[in-house]
């Protein structure tokens, strides 16, 4: 279960369309920055690991950072789309996300804001 599981499209119905996807989206990002931080170990890595890696690798789910509002509303898409999460498990995802990919200064900063969104 690392970050460089394959994809095991068997399951889905559009693996080209997700590899187009995740060209447009991987290819800037990798030359924006070299080595993004390794996301912390913990049962919400374990899950995301587990259930997100399905569609796009599972370090597409914690390549980004959002806000726990955002967070709530993609993990819920992606459950939506697929993802199989038990509630209990889609809280601690969402929890997991929320703690270790939120926004730099989300946490109560109200002008943190220093161009790298
Ligand atoms: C059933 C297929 C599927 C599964 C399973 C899946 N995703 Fe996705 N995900 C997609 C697709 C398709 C896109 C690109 C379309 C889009 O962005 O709306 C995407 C895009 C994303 C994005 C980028 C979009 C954004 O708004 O930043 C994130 C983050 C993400 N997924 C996180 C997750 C997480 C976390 C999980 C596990 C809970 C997960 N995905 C499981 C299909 C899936």
């Amino acid at each position: 279960m690392s970050i460089g599981t394959p994809m095991t499209f068997g399951r889905i119905a559009f693996p080209v369309s997700v590899l187009g996807f995740l060209a447009a989206v991987a290819l800037p990002a990798a030359s924006a920055m070299q080595a993004p931080p390794a996301p912390p170990p913990g049962p919400g890595l374990t899950l995301i690991n587990a259930h997100c890696g399905f569609c796009h690798p599972p370090a597409q789910a914690i390549s980004v950072r959002k806000t726990r509002a955002n967070w709530e509303a993609v993990v819920q898409s992606m459950i939506d789309r697929g993802a199989e999460l038990e509630p209990a498990e889609q809280a601690v995802v969402v929890n997991y996300l929320a703690t270790n990919m939120a926004p730099a200064g989300e946490a109560g900063a109200p002008s943190a804001a220093n161009g790298t969104r």
